[in-house]
């Protein structure tokens, strides 16, 4: 028993919050849904999920859609080809082929008698969950299987598994063979830079929020009101609590609240690139944070001096690439090519242009990938 998590959650839910400013947000993506039930994105597509299939985005439109009915909360996994990642729906696998999606069963050579109902994944750590049973690969392909471990909800990061129970909640270090049993109550698990060397466990009910600090130690975070859904981006974590939607970054220590409108919003989902996506009944809004058109100083800083000795030669308004990078707000439109073509699989700038460790951590740091 851990009793020092039990007392941070009991003095969480007496301290008030104590915002900060709201924080503007851009409105990056609106669009009018059915009950949407999860939402991923990868290379540079946007996968929602609902009860009724699946749509595909892309650059804001839907591209792609497939009504292969009730959708199971999504997630990405590392593939077992070693080859990118898969973007998986229970063991649903979703892909894109022009103006198509593609949805095919995957089974991972896991028994065809169980109802595998969630696949979730964090770099090469993938887990399954059946009503009986969870299926952990740490290396994209070879499973182990633990009979009779269940949960209620699931998080998994780079080598950590959460398991919210019925009373508590378990966390397992793949790598060190360890669990770690908090009695939380009732709870919602997710991990803060979730694929990075450094996970942080967080863990909500509706009241309190507990955060794994650098430290390892679990720290109260003051919320506004009681919390109907807390997700993660990337480092970031986003809280929609007494109709406000705000947000914690890594290493801040107060939630800051934003001025969205989240009256009637219902569910956050999370973007790996740190956007969060806000679904109030059949709408689904996706916000950046920053100011909508204005000047962006920060763009301007940062970026712009990288834009113009490294990529403006091809991506000026005319320039060969056809693709213009020259303004803030090109740059967050292309937001997740960005990050997936400079970032992830560095196919641009493209070979014979160099692009230095700096100017690449500038560009990391302006898409939210730290
Ligand atoms: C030598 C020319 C050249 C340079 C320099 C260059 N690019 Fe590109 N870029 C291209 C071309 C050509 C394309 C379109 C073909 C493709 O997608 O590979 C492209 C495509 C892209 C795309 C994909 C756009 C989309 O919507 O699919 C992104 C993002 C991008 N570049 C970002 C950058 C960034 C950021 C830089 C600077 C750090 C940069 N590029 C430097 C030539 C260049």
């Amino acid at each position: 028993m851990n009793r020092r998590l039990l007392l941070v959650l009991a003095l969480a839910g007496c301290h008030p919050a104590a915002p900060l400013a709201p924080q503007a947000l851009t409105t990056v993506t609106t669009l009018d849904t059915r009950r949407v039930v999860g939402v991923v994105e990868l290379d540079g597509n946007t996968y929602i999920f609902d009860d009724g299939g699946v749509s595909v985005l892309r650059a804001g439109a839907v591209v792609a859609r497939d009504d292969f009915g009730p959708a199971a909360p999504p997630s990405t996994i590392a593939a077992p080809t070693g080859d990118g990642r898969w973007v998986m729906s229970a063991l649903r696998r979703v892909t894109t082929e022009g103006d198509s999606a593609l949805v095919e069963p995957e089974r991972f050579g896991l028994a065809p008698d169980a109802t595998w109902s969630g696949v979730y994944g964090a770099g090469e750590t993938t887990v399954a969950t059946s009503a009986h049973a969870l299926a952990v690969a740490t290396d994209g392909h070879h499973v182990a299987l633990y009979p009779h471990v269940t949960a209620t909800e699931v998080a998994v990061a780079r080598g950590r598994v959460a398991l919210a129970g019925v009373d508590h909640v378990d966390v397992w270090d793949l790598a060190a063979g360890t669990s770690r049993a908090y009695p939380t109550g009732p709870a919602h698990v997710a991990f803060v830079d979730a694929d990075s060397a450094h996970p942080r466990l967080a863990v909500w009910t509706p009241t309190r929020l507990v955060l794994e600090g650098a430290d390892g130690a679990l720290h109260p975070v003051a919320v506004p009101g009681p919390i109907a859904s807390a997700v993660t981006s990337g480092a970031r974590l986003w809280v929609l609590a007494a109709g406000h939607v705000a947000y914690l970054d890594r290493d801040a220590h107060a939630l800051r609240q934003t001025a969205v409108d989240a009256a009637r919003a219902e569910r956050l989902f999370g973007s790996p690139v740190g956007d969060v996506w806000v679904a109030s009944g059949g709408h689904l809004a996706r916000y950046a944070l920053g100011v909508p058109g204005g000047p962006d100083p920060t763009w301007v800083a940062q970026i712009a001096p990288v834009f113009a000795r490294v990529c403006a030669k091809c991506h000026l308004p005319d320039g060969s690439a056809g693709v213009d990078l020259s303004t803030a707000a090109a740059w967050r439109t292309e937001r997740l090519a960005i990050d997936q073509r400079v970032l992830l699989d560095r196919s641009m700038p493209p070979a014979g242009t160099d692009l230095s460790d700096g100017d690449r951590a500038a560009i990391a740091a302006w898409v939210g990938r730290k």
